[in-house]
């Protein structure tokens, strides 16, 4: 089983090296091949993505990935910049499945600014089209205003579309999950207001017909985002296009109170697919050793578990993760009073020892 790791920029390096370990301590043997990306690659090839990079990722069974990005390279023209490395990485192997987790473990309520009642034990999971909607819709620019009032004056604008097998293979990636969790699918759209949703509904209804044990329901984008902060736990799973699940998956991270807790994929139709914590380079914090690895350990887990089909294997990384939490181990960012703060590197440590 051949994973590409790309460790990038910022904290990548020190949070991949983590899961790494991991990976090599539960047995298996991976094959595991390292390349640049971002701004790492940009340094020693002079571009976020070189060829050699891309070539490894498609070759690859699954590819896990750290974070790209920092500060330095925002005088670097909009092609060269580290995070065209993610977007590069998405188009070239068609990554149309994001899959955004959102899970509060019980000992770490504390961390998050809602009641432990309203959080605790959440675990939902937001699944985010990645390849169309308003992001890449044609025509978009700026031009000059044709509006009456506004006539002669420069405007923005975008194209939001989806054709309905796009969201047709959404959907049916969205039911699938939700038949291996809490078998409920919940389709966030703006129906009320824009023809791209509704036709967006009209092919949800009609593909769910296909999973009868799935209970469908729709939900505007703006009741979402209310109900996601009132009573995030009657999701299990949500379905939503590019720009809703962009600002979905980060509220729901934060409901959690630990972005560096959270994992996420992003799948092709063959489930292949990239694995990175939802967070950034963290750019502040790197070379400190006080990152929390979690998240991309955690990503190591959804690999084995969504593109390698080894769920045993997923399983043991996810219940070591628990057990660090309940032995009161916490990096910076999840650190509460009463419990023991640790570093990267002691976590990975704790992780590997807690494997069973
Ligand atoms: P960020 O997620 O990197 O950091 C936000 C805040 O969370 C910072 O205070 C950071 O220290 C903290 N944080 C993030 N991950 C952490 C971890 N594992 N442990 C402890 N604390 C953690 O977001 P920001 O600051 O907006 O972006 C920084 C850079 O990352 C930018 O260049 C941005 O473009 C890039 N970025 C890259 C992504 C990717 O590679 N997929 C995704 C998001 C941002
Ligand atoms: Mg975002």
């Amino acid at each position: 089983m051949k994973i590409a790791v790309l460790p990038g920029d910022g904290i990548g390096p020190e949070i991949v090296a983590q899961a790494v370990r991991v990976l090599k301590a539960l047995g298996p043997n991976f094959d595991l091949e390292e390349a640049p990306v971002g701004g790492a690659a940009y340094d020693v090839a002079g571009h976020p993505l070189p060829p050699a990079t891309l070539e490894l990722a498609k070759k690859a069974d699954a590819i896990l990935f750290g974070a790209v990005g920092d500060w330095k390279y925002d005088s670097l023209a909009r092609e060269l910049r580290p995070e065209q490395a993610i977007l590069g990485l998405r188009k070239h192997l068609e990554l149309f499945a994001n899959f955004r987790p959102a899970i509060c473990y019980p000992e770490l309520t504390a961390a998050s600014s809602l009641k432990p009642e309203i959080i605790g034990g959440l675990d939902i999971l937001i699944v985010r089209e990645l390849n169309g909607d308003i992001y890449f819709g044609q025509p978009r620019g700026i031009r000059t205003s044709e509006l009456p009032l506004f006539k002669g004056a420069r405007e923005g604008f975008d194209t939001m579309h989806y054709s309905e097998p796009e969201v047709e293979r959404i959907g049916r990636v969205a039911f699938e999950a939700a038949q291996k969790r809490g078998k409920k699918v919940c389709s966030v759209d703006k129906a009320n207001v824009l023809e791209t949703s509704q036709l967006w509904r009209e092919v949800m209804i009609r593909v769910s017909k296909d999973y009868p044990d799935v209970e469908l329901s729709h939900m505007y984008v703006d009741n979402a985002a209310m109900q996601l902060v009132k009573a995030p736990k009657a999701f299990d799973v949500v379905v939503t296009g590019n720009l809703f699940g962009d600002i979905l998956s980060d509220e729901a991270a934060m409901l959690t109170g630990s972005i560096g807790m959270l994992p996420s994929a992003s799948l092709d139709k063959n489930n292949k697919g990239l694995y990175e914590p939802s967070h950034g380079s963290a750019p502040d914090i790197a070379g400190k050793g006080i990152a929390n690895p979690l998240a991309t350990i955690l990503s190591a887990a959804m690999m084995l578990r969504y593109s390698l089909g080894m769920p045993a294997e997923a399983d043991r990384i996810e219940k070591a993760v628990q057990k660090v939490l309940a032995q009161g181990l916490r990096t910076a960012d999840i650190y509460t009073e009463g419990t023991k703060k640790v570093s990267t590197v002691e976590m990975g440590d704790a992780v590997v020892a807690a494997l069973a």
